[in-house]
């Protein structure tokens, strides 16, 4: 018998298996992916044999996630014990509850949630210990150690401490409770599913894990615009049922909740804050929601804004409504969130002193020092709504007596809906450490919501997650650097953006030297690549404000009610938010810092179209004008975007392919649609301003055929709106259900092309489409590309436009094209153009 041979061949088939094993991205950047032998026998010291302190939820997640994760990642086995004696050779996990005499560490000062991580060798015994201030301490410091030993860093040589930055660090999710999520692009909720709570929840079980092991204590499971059946009983007990799968992981449940709720669930004549009934509504609903999750974290409050009611009904303020609340709450260490975000979205674009960034400060400045100290106020980072680049909130140097909240937004509402590659750490980094000089000294904005800057008791960051039920959680397997960033900064906000990369590289994508190079680039620029080629100067993102928040659609943000106005007219643009001539907005800030923005010539050009009315003629810091400014921008931009999948194409075998081929084909798409911004803000830049491009490339585009110019069999043209999302403003539609074509003879001299076809993709319809030279088939393909979720987006404009490319044609002069389409549903096959380009 020669078994060997067949054994060796499977054996050898599976190893090739191992390596190229299919991953979902379901793990995150909990992978713990095996260790090359060479790097596993440097952690040759720690002890196989971990014991842990204490038999809770979480003592049990805690040890099992470390065994978890060392015996992946070091090829060796790990067993749990709870043996507290013969354990001189342990990993010892405790906490001070659980800290007994054998443990001669000292945890008295411990500050909560923090913990000491290291080696204690004393005498025969050779201890690692994981010792933590509480149950979340010891999660923290295992997760620590994992990540420690997946990144391949070396183990701390003496015990070290680490703690949080403050202790609200908690995720919003905006799922409703039907399943669907507001500004979500990652599938359905993971907590909801037709009204009710989803009757499996392993994904939340899941959710918890990852957000343990990065610090996150808090999870509001419900939309901020909240449904008015939340607080009704028999949801409580249903939501009881998602507190208990966070609880092992030290992840406390809170809702967000409506003001209106005594009078909608407990059917009072009023909801005004200080009514007595309403007051002792408040407390009875909070003392059943406790008994039902006794470690409920609280309320988050969206009152007073886009279309909720709020405290201004019955002339209250929002210190009133928010205390009655907190009283409720505080028995039981309950906190309220109370949001910022309270504007009048109908003001007159005709008043020159109208200005929404003003709002925030103007509805809650006054009311420094009446919040109760278990009210926290939650405030978007910037002034507006999550833009590409805004100013901090001056609300955060208004607000000394009160504890604040940082809101950054994990999800990409304006920022490419998770189908672009947009990392925001540096952008949030911007924002933290922005100095705003209170009372002319230093107090940057991560000090402040660390309740440092102004000594407040609570403090904190909360990120806007929505996680769905894609398996990766994000959908683009690079958007959870965001929800891994937002974390770590949460815990740390002095990390460095090249930290916090690099470690979530090595994490998810592995630790060989150029995949982490090539991955650590690419995330590192895309904010400001997608900067450049959608909204430049300040101006916002330039974004379609009255659909999705998704292509462009300039003109959409000016002449209503919303306030995301740029002002542009013929001669120039911008929001004159000075206090000389302006808005006043600028005089919100301390003296200090709003003098550099009051002044034209000291405002940073990354914000001037936000503080200032310019002509387009304006010379920038760099020698340009605003108009050259912006195309060269947009073009820099599109051309950056055009580089992420060729260098994304070297990681081709480094990668798991699974992973590979989908982040290729995001990155394929998003350098299409970085080319659908870019000419659509250039021409109506070049339109508006009448200022041609210096370099002739805005309306200039000879290599193009239009669709509508093209022989046609079964299509129409139509105009597209706005003008300004396809070339030339127009497209081809098909009128014939079962197909049609579009021709054209080609005169490029003789070579070898790229051949792209821009079309528009309707979420309603999968068109089929064939592009054949000299009627030899090209290619075919099915109009059905990876974009963002939306219900009734089926036109043709900004947010479907997209584009095919077939690389390396040979073309002689007279060769004809054709392409072949068949309508589906609603989607009429749409054609913007063709476009032939030199290899
Ligand atoms: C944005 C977003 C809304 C959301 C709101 C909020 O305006 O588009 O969907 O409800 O912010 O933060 O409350």
């Amino acid at each position: 018998m020669r078994p060997s041979r067949t054994l060796g061949l499977l054996v050898l088939a599976l190893a090739c298996t191992t390596l190229t094993l299919a991953e979902t991205g379901a793990e995150g950047w909990l992978r713990y992916a095996p260790l090359t032998n060479t790097a596993a026998s440097s952690y040759g010291s720690l002890p196989s044999q971990i014991v842990i302190l204490g038999n809770t939820a979480t003592d049990q997640a805690v040890a099992n996630e470390l065994q978890r994760g060392l015996t992946s990642m070091l090829g060796r086995p790990f067993t749990i014990s709870q043996q507290t004696e013969d354990n001189t050779s342990a990993i010892l996990i405790a906490n001070l509850s659980t800290l007994n005499k054998i443990f001669t560490v000292s945890g008295d000062r411990l500050p909560p949630e923090s913990y000491t991580l290291g080696p204690k060798v004393e005498g025969r015994s050779h201890r690692f210990i994981i010792l933590g201030a509480d149950p979340r301490g010891e999660l923290y410091g295992v997760f620590h150690l994992l990540e420690l030993v997946g990144t391949q860093q070396p183990l701390p040589t003496k015990p070290t401490t680490e703690s949080p930055s403050s202790p609200i660090r908690w995720v919003n999710q905006w799922d409703n409770l039907d399943g669907t999520i507001e500004r979500g692009y990652a599938g359905r909720s993971i907590f909801f599913d037709n009204g009710h709570v989803r009757s499996g929840l392993t994904r939340v079980h899941d959710y918890g894990r990852l957000l343990a092991s990065i610090g996150i204590n808090g999870v509001t499971v419900n939309n901020v615009n909240s449904d008015l059946r939340t607080l009704q009983p028999e949801m409580i007990l249903e939501f009881a049922r998602i507190a208990d799968q966070l609880r092992p992981w030290g992840v406390r449940m809170s809702l967000s909740v409506d003001l209106s709720s005594p009078q909608v669930v407990g059917h009072l004549p009023t909801f005004d804050p200080v009514d007595p009934t309403v007051i002792a509504w408040w407390q009875s609903k909070v003392d059943e929601i406790y008994k039902a999750i006794p470690d409920f974290a609280g309320f988050v409050i969206k009152a007073d804004s886009e279309g909720r009611v709020g405290p201004s009904q019955y002339h209250r303020t929002p210190a009133e409504a928010a205390n009655a609340v907190a009283r409720a709450l505080k028995p039981h260490g309950g906190v309220v969130l109370y949001r910022g975000f309270v504007y009048n979205n109908q003001l007159d674009y005709n008043d020159l002193k109208a200005d929404r960034a003003r709002a925030g400060y103007d509805n809650f400045h006054a009311l420094d020092g009446k919040f109760d100290p278990n009210v926290v106020i939650q405030i978007k980072h910037g002034p507006i709504d999550f833009q590409v680049r805004e100013p901090v909130s001056p609300l955060f140097a208004a607000l000394q007596h009160t504890s604040q909240a940082i809101e950054l937004q994990i999800t990409q509402e304006y920022l490419g809906q998770q189908r672009h590659m947009v990392f925001l750490v540096p952008m949030w980094k911007t924002t933290l450490d922005t100095d705003l000089r209170a009372d002319n000294r230093s107090t940057p904005v991560k000090q402040i919501v660390e309740g440092k800057s102004f000594h407040q008791p609570l403090g904190g960051f909360v990120g806007v997650a929505n996680v769905g039920l894609d398996t990766n959680w994000m959908h683009h397997p690079m958007a959870m650097a965001n929800l891994y960033g937002f974390g770590r900064l949460a815990w740390n906000p002095n990390l460095t953006t090249d930290q916090i990369i690099d470690t979530w590289t090595r994490l998810t994508w592995g630790n060989n030297p150029a995949v982490v190079s090539t991955i650590n680039e690419l995330q590192r620029h895309s904010w400001h690549t997608y900067e450049q080629y959608t909204g430049n100067l300040g101006i916002g993102t330039l974004t379609n404000i009255l659909g999705y928040h998704y292509g462009p659609g300039i003109e959409s943000a000016e002449r209503n009610g919303w306030g995301q106005w740029f002002r542009a007219d013929a001669q120039g643009m911008g929001m004159d938010r000075t206090v000389a001539t302006g808005t006043g907005y600028i005089g919100q800030y301390p003296p200090e810092f709003a003098k550099v923005y009051e002044n034209v010539n000291t405002c940073p050009d990354d914000l001037l179209l936000f503080m200032h009315h310019v002509p387009y003629t304006h010379v920038l810091h760099d020698g340009k004008t605003v108009a050259q400014y912006v195309y060269d921008a947009h073009y820099e931009g599109a051309a950056t975007a055009q580089t992420y999948a060729p260098r994304w194409q070297t990681l081709k075998g480094l990668v798991d392919d699974d992973r590979y081929q989908e982040t290729l084909k995001l990155f394929t798409y998003q350098a299409g649609h970085a080319i659908v911004w870019r000419d659509a803000v250039t021409r109506w830049f070049q339109k508006e301003s009448s200022i041609p491009d210096k370099q002739g490339r805005v309306g200039n585009y000879p290599n193009r055929i239009e669709a509508e110019n093209m022989t046609a069999e079964g299509y129409t043209p139509i105009d597209v709106k706005p003008w300004e999302t396809a070339s030339n403003s127009k497209a081809a539609v098909s009128n014939q259900p079962t197909g049609c074509t579009l021709t054209t003879t080609l005169n490029k001299p003789a070579g070898t092309y790229n051949i792209t076809v821009q079309y528009f993709d309707y979420w309603s319809g999968k068109s089929h489409f064939t592009l054949e030279l000299n009627h030899q088939p090209i290619g075919t393909w099915i109009a059905d590309d990876t974009l963002p979720p939306a219900r009734a987006e089926n036109q043709p404009n900004g947010d479907t436009s997209t584009r095919i490319t077939f690389p390396n044609i040979t073309l002689e002069p007279g060769d004809t094209l054709t392409l072949h389409d068949t309508p589906d549903n609603t989607e009429p096959a749409p054609v913007d153009y063709i476009e032939i380009t030199k290899q």
